[in-house]
């Protein structure tokens, strides 16, 4: 069943438009992705679903409600909730302060305390390091930070935008770690990525974005396995150097011969 729809939905920033029109669906309990080039519009998709940016014209639906014209706080009483790009965890609050202001919406103590404890189960990290100032966790724990201040307003969407952008593939793994478990618990997620090799394999439907459009959708399986895709986002065209470089070649240097993508080695 469709949890979110998006119908036709277009922004514009000044007298650019930035979504020309886009439509997809996320279905319950499951994980879509939304991949493409820096500027296709993944962002802006995000901040037009949770109320951020003005909608020039479209329809949002969650649950099968109309959620197009409501404001940011009202989206996020209904259960769709945002993890900003770059993390933007308070710095000079304590992560257990963070992580109330993410329940900003609840009045009940006790709702509080229990979703800081399901927060605090989810990352053992952040329950260790509660009375730590965040701006002196790495950038791992600011993420992790940032997921669980979203998961406080007990979210039955979460989006998420680039959580693994500029973290260690070690680090990006554990993001992607909690993203499976949480998907496991119900979460319905929707990730966008320029890492699209990770989100194509973490997701269950995913959609190609280009300069505010969707040009492809499919399994995140069939995605990973079509050659267009391969070339154009998941880095297929490897560098290496020749085993055995001819002559004339000598002078070239080694790190700049590509192989093609056809390369059967590939
Ligand atoms: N606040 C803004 N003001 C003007 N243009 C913007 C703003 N935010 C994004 N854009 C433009 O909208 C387009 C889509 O940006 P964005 O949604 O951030 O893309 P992505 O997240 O896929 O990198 C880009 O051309 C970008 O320059
Ligand atoms: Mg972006």
């Amino acid at each position: 069943m469709s949890l979110l729809t998006v119908r036709d939905l277009k922004v514009s920033y000044g007298g650019i438009e930035a979504l020309k029109g886009i439509s997809f669906d996320v279905d319950e309990k499951k994980i879509v992705t939304l991949i493409g080039a820096n500027g296709a519009g993944k962002s802006t998709t995000l901040r037009a679903i949770s109320g951020l940016v003005p909608i020039k014209a479209g329809a949002i639906t969650f649950e099968g409600r109309d959620i197009t014209s409501l404001d940011t706080s009202q989206i996020v009483a209904q259960g769709v909730v945002l993890v900003p790009e770059g993390r933007r965890v308070f710095p000079n609050l304590t992560v257990l302060e963070n992580l109330k202001i993410g329940a900003y919406l609840r009045r009940d103590q006790a709702e509080i305390k229990k979703a800081t404890e399901y927060v605090f189960e989810r990352f053992p990290r952040l329950e260790e390091r509660h009375w730590q100032m965040a701006g002196t966790l790495s950038g791992g724990e600011q993420q992790m930070l940032a997921v669980g201040r979203a998961l406080m307003a007990r979210p039955r969407l979460l989006m998420m935008d680039e959580p693994s952008l500029g973290l260690a593939p070690l680090v990006v793994r554990d993001i992607f770690t909690i993203i499976h478990r949480l998907s496991e618990e119900g979460m319905t997620i929707l990730l966008i990525e320029q890492n699209a090799n990770a989100a194509l394999r973490a997701a269950d439907t995913a959609y190609v974005m280009e300069t505010g459009r969707i040009t492809m959708t499919g399994t995140g399986e069939e995605l990973l396995n079509n050659q267009a895709i391969r070339d154009a986002y998941l880095g297929t065209k490897r560098v290496r150097k020749p085993k055995v470089p001819d002559a004339a070649d000598t002078t070239a240097s080694p790190t700049t011969q590509s192989i093609p993508a056809t390369d059967p080695s590939a």
